[in-house]
């Protein structure tokens, strides 16, 4: 049976609360369905006209339950599960002390084996039914990734994590292995059942340009894949890429100079933008990806939520382990701080929206994932909006459909999972 009826409340997106007002894109229903055949949506709409139009579909009704498209992770770095929560660095000590002695464990491809899956079951246990990850130096890790979301039919986004300089002997590749390595598993992978390769740099300290050079060689290869990479993260790293690339214009020139700056180019962090690197990534249709968990944690700085979106795709992420949740909702909250720390109150559909659509739009897979409407992948989160005591008497207050969800936006965690769908198949880890 692959025909399904999903009641519940329901929350979707014609447009993208940035740029319209937010009362015109968003839809609320209550009494609603989704109506799932074959792994695709085929119809969210009323409830009764639906069961009509689907009479022999297998119904599951979640009551006052919420569907939502499911989450969609941004930026994350599947290889540091194991070190999220490590106390006191920020982000150049943090990468040396706690996370290249881990990454360093990938090229044991049981390991990366383990972690990939436990990943991805604690990222559907937390409602996220996409991530696009950063792997490690190693094939391995890669393969070990792709893998593990190929068992669980869930789209992902991954490449192998290059670097040739600044970083540890067992942790350092060349040029040509970079280029070589990403080409052979971009071929093996991207377009395979639902996974994305993408050309992933870690930054431009940890690359030389001769790697650099060679990167954006292959992505002018493929220019259909996603390029990933950092952008702009913190003073220091600013100061240290300055020192390393003195002719640069600024961060995003690092890139740019070496044809690593494009409109399938993801950039995580940009928080220390100047005026030229927001009309430059503006002007060729690039995205950038706030972590806010992460930008708090390492103490990076804070996002400009607002005025970015209004311009280019902003896409949200847990930058796992850098980030220190593994949940959406968390990072939705984080979010919601750090826009309060700027001035601008994020509405709770902006948020909501950052968490699916902008990301997918971002990851440039709009309309396929992240979108609750017809002709998407039934990728689907049911929240609970009532999901714990604390959240539960606040709930009852609410006066409207967005006072009933905030509560669980700000305070919500994989207790307010109350299930979660992967290509029209529930998915939630035993
Ligand atoms: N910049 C370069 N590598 C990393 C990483 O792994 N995490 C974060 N947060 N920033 C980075
Ligand atoms: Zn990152």
């Amino acid at each position: 049976m692959t025909r399904f009826l999903l009641f519940g409340q329901t929350l979707s997106f014609s447009g993208d609360p940035f740029r319209t007002a937010w009362q015109d894109v968003t839809h609320v229903d209550s009494a609603s369905a989704v109506f799932i055949d074959d792994g695709v949506v085929i119809a969210v709409g009323p409830a009764d006209e639906l069961r009509q139009k689907a009479p022999k579909a297998t119904i599951v009704d979640y009551g006052d339950a919420l569907l939502s498209a499911g989450f969609v992770d941004a930026h994350m770095h599947y290889p540091q599960t194991g070190i999220i929560a490590s106390w006191g660095k920020q982000l150049i000590d943090w990468l040396n002390t706690y996370t290249f002695p881990e990454e360093s464990r990938f090229g044991d491809k049981s390991y990366a084996d383990d972690v990939a899956a436990r990943t991805l079951d604690l990222a559907l246990a937390h409602g996220t039914t996409t991530q696009a990850s950063f792997c490690t130096i190693h094939p391995e890790s890669v393969d070990a990734y792709f893998e593990a979301a190929a068992a669980r039919n869930m789209a992902v986004i991954a490449g192998k994590t290059c670097m040739d300089r600044n970083a540890p002997d067992d942790l350092r590749d060349t040029a040509k292995f970079a280029y070589d390595d990403s080409k052979s598993l971009l071929e093996r992978w991207h377009g395979k059942g639902r996974a994305h390769y993408a050309i992933t740099p870690r930054f431009s300290p940890t690359s030389t340009p001769e790697q650099l050079e060679a990167l954006g060689a292959l992505w002018a290869e493929h220019p259909d894949v996603l390029m990933q990479t950092h952008l702009s993260e913190q003073l220091p790293e600013l100061q240290w890429v300055k020192d390393l690339f003195p002719k640069a214009r600024d961060y995003l020139d690092t890139y740019e100079t070496f044809g690593l700056l494009g409109a399938n180019g993801l950039y995580g962090h940009a928080i220390h933008l100047t005026q030229r690197e927001k009309d430059r990534l503006t002007e060729v249709g690039a995205a950038v990806v706030h972590c806010p968990t992460s930008n708090t944690f390492i103490g990076s700085g804070l996002f400009e939520t607002a005025g970015l979106a209004a311009r280019m795709r902003v896409g949200l992420a847990t930058d796992t382990g850098g980030g220190s949740s593994f949940s959406m909702l968390r990072t939705m909250a984080a979010a919601y701080e750090i826009g309060q720390l700027r001035g601008t109150a994020l509405h709770p559909a902006q948020l909501m929206w950052l968490a699916t659509e902008g990301s997918a739009a971002a990851l440039g897979l709009s309309g396929q994932i992240g979108h609750l409407g017809a002709g998407a992948a039934a990728d689907i989160v049911v929240l609970d909006l009532a999901s714990t005591p604390a959240i539960t008497q606040r709930a009852k207050r609410a006066e409207n459909f967005w006072d009933q969800l905030f509560p669980t936006l700000m305070m919500g965690d994989d207790r307010a999972i109350r299930d979660v769908w992967v290509a029209g198949k529930q998915a939630l880890p035993a």
